[in-house]
């Protein structure tokens, strides 16, 4: 727990939010988010900081999808637009090869955004939702209750039933990733399934160690700037798609 809140850029102070400077490994708000939240706890019943215009903003709401707001005490942080839709279309275009979309079964680990976005492209895709926030409940069966710390505390149903599996850790340690390596194992099948991690850069040599893992030439970016550099990284070499594979030294 000590450890969890060590690793939480995000620790409570009078407002609810300070920021964690002293360690580079966790993921940190940048000056420029931290000016956006103060202002945004200030007018917390008033309009949105920035608003857009109405009509801009009805327009974009047509297209983006709509998420919970961020927790940032839970390591929340969104992806942005771009980042979810590369994402989705990378496992959209992984399940082509199969017959049927429900058949080919895709687990997201701690990636809500995602789960909303490939839903919204396509509603016969089968994902699971892993998540801890249980504000998701409201995805019904398609979400888990899911807390790293009890990482095989899944139904045996989902032992090694899953095509592709998306995680994004809550944390940067090396123990948050290896418990959710852990998970990732249970839901996968060997040899079979695609991975995809996105986490920060600090984590690259632990994923390659522990998952065989390598960055792809994407680069996550999400809602809220953070200061860390994330990266994606995959188990099958993407040929052109997300950037493309980095080549080993
Ligand atoms: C870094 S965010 C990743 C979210 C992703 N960027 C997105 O846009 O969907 C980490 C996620 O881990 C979840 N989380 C927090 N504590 C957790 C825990 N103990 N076990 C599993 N997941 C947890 C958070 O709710 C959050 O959705």
């Amino acid at each position: 727990m000590e450890e969890e809140l060590k690793n939480n850029p995000i620790t409570n102070s009078q407002n609810g939010v300070v920021v964690d400077d002293e360690d580079d490994d966790t993921p940190t708000l940048s000056l420029e988010t931290l000016a956006a939240l103060k202002e945004f706890l200030a007018e917390q019943n008033g309009p949105p900081v920035n608003a857009e215009p109405e009509e801009k903003e009805k327009e974009k709401e047509k297209k983006e999808v709509a998420l919970v707001t961020e927790d940032w005490r839970l390591s929340q942080f969104w992806y942005d637009r771009d980042t979810a839709e590369t994402v989705a279309h990378e496992v959209l275009t992984l399940s082509q090869p199969s017959q049927s979309q429900s058949d080919f079964r895709v687990a997201c680990i701690a990636c809500p955004t995602l789960y909303a976005y490939l839903k919204n492209f396509s509603h016969d895709i089968s994902v699971q939702l892993l998540e801890y926030d249980k504000r998701f409940e409201q995805y019904g069966n398609e979400f888990t209750f899911y807390d790293y710390n009890q990482p095989e505390e899944l139904p045996l149903e989902m032992k090694r039933a899953f095509h592709v599996v998306v995680a994004d850790p809550p944390y940067l340690s090396k123990e948050c990733l290896e418990k959710v390596t852990q998970t990732i194992s249970f839901l996968t099948r060997p040899g079979e399934s695609y991975l995809l991690l996105l986490t920060g850069e600090v984590q690259r040599d632990r994923a390659a160690e522990l998952m065989s893992l390598r960055p792809c030439g994407f680069r996550p970016r999400h809602s809220s700037k953070l200061g860390n550099e994330f990266r994606l990284f995959t188990n099958y070499d993407p040929g052109n798609r997300l950037g493309g594979w980095e080549q080993e030294d």
